[in-house]
């Protein structure tokens, strides 16, 4: 199957949300993207379509590093789902590569995300290079990927307002 990858636009809303619902099972990441964009705070939001429609979905949102006084931009990675039907044909990887494209070319510095580093480390993501980075979800699951040398290199991680209802 083809796969595009492209920018949500208000037709998805609703095959959006029964991605992350049927991918995860539960409403609670199908809740929390319909949170984050009515907030204001998806930064950037990808789907990725087939012949049949949506199939996949990646979303990314801003977080706020606090070190010495200062305050510095970052990104977090997720929700990633796919349609049960269609995983394990790289519906995922070609969304988080092209996220991370896009988020390099808008000049930002550094993702974090949380989830398995079996899967994430494909895109350079490092557990070691979260470990100096404060957040309500510290332990072996977090890493960042850094992508430009100025990127933050550690602080207190403040996610957008939607996480806190998780
Ligand atoms: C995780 C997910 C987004 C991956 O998308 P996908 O299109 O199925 O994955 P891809 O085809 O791009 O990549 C397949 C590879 O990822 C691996 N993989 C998939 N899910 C994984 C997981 N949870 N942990 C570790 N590895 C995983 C597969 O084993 C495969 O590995 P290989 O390349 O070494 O064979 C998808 O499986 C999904 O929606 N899962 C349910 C929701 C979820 O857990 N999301 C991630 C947390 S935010």
């Amino acid at each position: 199957m083809t796969i595009l990858v492209r920018t949500e636009t208000p037709d998805d809303h609703d095959a959006i949300r029964s991605v992350n619902k049927a991918a995860f099972g539960v409403s609670v990441e199908a809740d929390l993207v319909d949170r984050l964009r009515a907030d204001g705070d998806l930064l950037l939001s990808l789907v990725a379509e087939g012949e049949n429609g949506i199939v996949g979905y990646c979303g990314f949102s801003r977080l706020i590093i606090d070190a010495n006084d200062k305050h510095a931009n970052g990104v977090s990675l997720g929700p990633v789902a796919v349609l049960p039907r269609e995983q394990k044909h790289g519906v995922g990887q070609k969304m988080v590569r092209e996220g991370v494209a896009r988020l390099k070319a808008m000049g930002e510095t550094l993702i974090i995300v949380l989830g398995e580093p079996a899967y994430y480390s494909r895109f350079g993501f490092d557990v070691a290079a979260a470990s100096a980075f404060r957040t309500p979800y510290d332990g072996p699951y977090l890493q960042a990927l850094r992508l430009s040398d100025d990127a933050p290199a550690g602080g207190d991680v403040r996610y957008a307002a939607a996480f806190a209802g998780l």
